[in-house]
């Protein structure tokens, strides 16, 4: 199965002091989602280890961030603690589930046991996660290399499913996005195909997504418009932030996405919901201003220094999920 994941080699001092920050009760949350995002691009048991140690953090935004990246690198190595994180009832169903998509992303033999157990979780976002997973393992093992080709995300972000081809009428991505009596894995290819295919049209589209009953839907909607970045979402995004009804996965994502947009005009907002009575979107806003002021300051790379070739340990993947 194509590797997407370019994964760079620094030195073990570097790691080490990485894994030291993780460590240190002083680090503030931004700091170590810098830290985060750096470990995310390196290869080796070092960085593993450190991502590993970092799933025991008291956030459990952070821990499903860290999980996401595990799933990201689509390093074997990280099976076995996904399938724990994934198994452990007692574990935020958010952290579980992005488990489960990281199990997807790893995408190996392996992965398949667990993730069946799994697809009929009692947590409804777990279930879904599990399901999509299984079936994006079984559409690449089907498709063979050719099932990427052309599906590869231009944003670097490894999928929980691939899109439909940039072809697809718009009208028809659109219908199977918003029919909730769509395979959930149909929904979500017409969800990628619109991310990829950009655009005022297709944010419209996928801002109407926010009408769906599944939190897992929405959350995911959130996130690529946060890798869109584009500024016609911004009162839909800011609208779900707000509304307390609102599964807490899907503010939290909407939360993150607005820090992405990057629109001086949400600061506001995120500074008020900084404060919110639910933990995972009171620190989704702490994190979304850390990197809307990184973005405002014009700093190109969002992640700790590390050694290395210039850029090498952080660009294109800052995005968390
Ligand atoms: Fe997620
Ligand atoms: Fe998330």
């Amino acid at each position: 199965m194509a590797n997407l994941a370019k994964l760079v080699e620094v030195a073990p001092e570097a790691v080490q002091s990485l894994e030291a920050k993780l460590r240190a009760r002083e680090t503030s949350l931004p700091e170590k989602y810098r830290v985060l995002f750096s470990l995310r691009n390196i290869d080796g048991k070092g960085a593993h280890d450190a991502l590993a140690l970092a799933l025991r953090d008291g956030s459990a935004l952070f821990r499903h961030d860290v999980a996401f990246c595990m799933g990201q690198r689509q390093d074997p190595a990280a099976v076995e603690v996904l399938q724990a994180v994934l198994a452990d009832t007692s574990e935020h169903p958010m952290v579980r589930h992005e488990a489960g998509e990281a199990l997807g992303a790893i995408g190996r033999p392996e992965c398949l046991d667990s993730l069946r157990r799994h697809a009929r979780d009692a947590a409804p976002e777990v279930a879904e996660t599990c399901q999509l997973a299984l079936e994006r393992i079984e559409f690449l093992q089907q498709a063979g290399p050719a099932g990427l080709r052309g599906g590869d995300s231009p944003y670097m972000s490894v999928d929980p499913t691939p899109p439909f081809p940039l072809e697809t009428p718009m009208e028809q991505l659109r219908q199977i996005l918003l029919d909730p009596n769509q395979r959930m894995f149909d929904r979500y290819r017409a969800l990628f195909a619109l991310r990829n295919r950009g655009g005022d049209e297709a944010v419209a589209v996928l801002c109407e997504a926010f009408g769906a009953a599944s939190a897992l839907l929405k959350h995911e909607v959130a996130y690529v418009l946060g890798q869109l970045q584009h500024p016609l979402s911004v009162p839909t995004l800011g609208r779900v932030l707000r509304d307390q009804r609102e599964h807490a996965m899907v503010r939290h994502e909407a939360a993150e996405a607005l820090g992405a947009v990057a629109d001086p005009g949400c600061v506001a907002l995120l500074r008020a919901h900084a404060a919110d009575a639910e933990p995972i979107v009171a620190h989704s806003c702490v994190v979304a201003l850390d990197v809307l002021e990184h973005e405002a300051s014009g700093a190109f790379e969002y992640c700790a220094a590390v050694g290395g070739p210039a850029g090498a340990a952080g660009g294109a993947a800052v995005a968390a999920h």
